[in-house]
C-alpha cells in the first residue's frame, strides 16, 4: 500500500507535524512519502488566482494525507486550489489535518476542516480521520501527539 503525505506549509508548522506523522507511520511499519505543494504566491487572499509550481500527483497513492494551514479563518487558498485542480480521489482513503495559530478550533480550524473535507469528498475521496492543531494553545505538544497518533492508525489496510 502506497501512502502519501501531501503538505502545504508556508512557515513550517504544518510540515513539522507532517514529519512527525511520517515518523509514526514508519515506526508502525508503513512507508510513506512526504510531498510538498508549492505555489508562486504565498499570501493570497480568497478569490485571487493561485499558480501552483508543484502539485504532487495523488494518483500514485492508495492512502493520502492532506495537510495545510488555516488562512483568514479558512482553508489556505493554495490547498483549496490544489484540491480543486486535482484528478479524482475515487477509491482512495484520505485523512487530513490543519494547523492554525489561534488556540481554539472555532477560530478558523473547524471552518477550514469543513472546507477540506468537502473538497476531498467532491473528488470522491473518503475521509477516514482528521485533526486540528492549535499552535498557540498551551496543549500544543499534546495536540500534536494526539493528532499524529489518530492519523497514523487511521489506515484500515495494513502494509
Ligand atoms: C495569511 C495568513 C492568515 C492566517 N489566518 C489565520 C486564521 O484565520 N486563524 C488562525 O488560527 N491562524 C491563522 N494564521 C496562522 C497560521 O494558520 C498558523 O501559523 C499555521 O500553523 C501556519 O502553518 P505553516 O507554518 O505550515 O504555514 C494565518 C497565517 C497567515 C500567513
Amino acid at each position: 500500500m502506497k501512502i502519501g503525505i501531501v503538505v502545504y506549509s508556508q512557515t513550517g508548522n504544518t510540515m513539522q507535524v507532517a514529519e512527525k506523522l511520517n515518523e509514526a507511520l514508519t515506526a508502525s511499519g508503513h512507508a510513506a512519502v512526504v510531498e510538498r505543494i508549492t505555489a508562486e504566491q504565498e499570501n493570497t487572499k480568497d478569490g485571487v488566482k493561485v499558480t501552483l509550481t508543484h502539485a504532487p500527483d495523488a494518483s500514485a497513492y492508495d492512502m493520502i494525507y492532506f495537510a495545510a494551514p488555516v488562512h483568514a479563518f479558512s482553508l489556505c487558498p493554495v490547498m483549496k486550489t490544489y484540491l480543486q485542480a486535482m484528478d479524482t480521489l475515487n477509491g482512495k482513503q484520505v485523512a487530513c489535518f490543519v494547523t492554525q495559530h489561534f488556540p481554539k478550533a472555532w477560530m478558523g480550524g473547524n471552518h477550514a476542516m469543513r472546507q477540506m473535507r468537502d473538497a476531498i469528498q467532491k473528488k470522491g475521496g473518503s475521509v477516514v480521520a482528521s485533526g486540528i492543531v492549535n499552535w498557540s494553545a498551551k496543549t500544543r505538544e499534546a495536540q500534536i501527539g494526539h493528532v499524529v497518533a489518530e492519523l497514523a492508525t487511521a489506515s484500515p489496510v495494513q502494509v
